[in-house]
């Protein structure tokens, strides 16, 4: 497998729309979730200013756009916002390698801590985390940034009770 991971350029933009929308086809497995394959993505203007924050790493399969991880400096931890690998290649490591690599940057750059949301127990979200060394947070473990994230995704109609808060310490690495 000829894979690349780099940071994201301007150039890159135009393509992560469509790798989003083909990532989230993974939810109509779910009744409970389906909607979300047909919900809005983040376009490419959002993109492309995230991509000049420096935020934003691509994988390339064979050379072209597969994959892509948006993540944000919060403090001392770097939250990953998105991570989504286009339909055709998921299933070949790619998504562990993207946040792998992401994980090794943040570390030496010196972020203490990784942390996201996602959802429990579905397969190819917190029991991947898991597997990657990630901490599900329990409601008193929260601190306020992440009880906020939580808060919002609720207000955005995304089932808070399948929700979770996770945290993977880069000190111990
Ligand atoms: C999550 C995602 C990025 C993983 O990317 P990927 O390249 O397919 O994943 P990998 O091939 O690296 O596999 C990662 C792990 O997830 C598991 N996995 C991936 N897809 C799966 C599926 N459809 N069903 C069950 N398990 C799955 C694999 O078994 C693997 O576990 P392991 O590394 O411990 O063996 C991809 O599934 C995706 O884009 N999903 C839709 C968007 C999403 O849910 N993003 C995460 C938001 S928090």
């Amino acid at each position: 497998m000829n894979l690349q991971i780099r940071k994201a350029t301007e150039a890159d933009a135009a393509q992560l729309p469509a790798i989003e929308r083909s990532a989230a086809e993974l939810f109509r497995h779910d009744p409970e979730l389906a909607w979300l394959a047909d919900a809005e993505v983040t376009d490419a203007a959002q993109h492309r200013a995230h991509i000049r924050q420096q935020r934003v790493w691509v994988a390339l399969l064979d050379r072209r756009v597969c994959a892509f991880l948006d993540a944000e400096a919060c403090d001392d931890a770097l939250h990953i916002w998105e991570i989504s690998v286009d339909a055709a290649a998921q299933g070949r490591g790619i998504g562990r390698r993207l946040l792998e690599t992401v994980r090794e940057q943040a570390r030496r750059q010196g972020f203490t801590a990784l942390t996201l949301s996602t959802f429990r127990q579905l397969p190819w979200n917190e029991p991947f985390y898991q597997r990657c060394g990630f901490l599900t947070l329990e409601a008193n473990q929260l601190n306020p940034r992440l009880q906020q994230v939580l808060a919002e995704e609720t207000q955005h109609g995304l089932p808070a009770a399948r929700r979770c808060a996770m945290h993977l310490d880069l000190n111990n690495l």
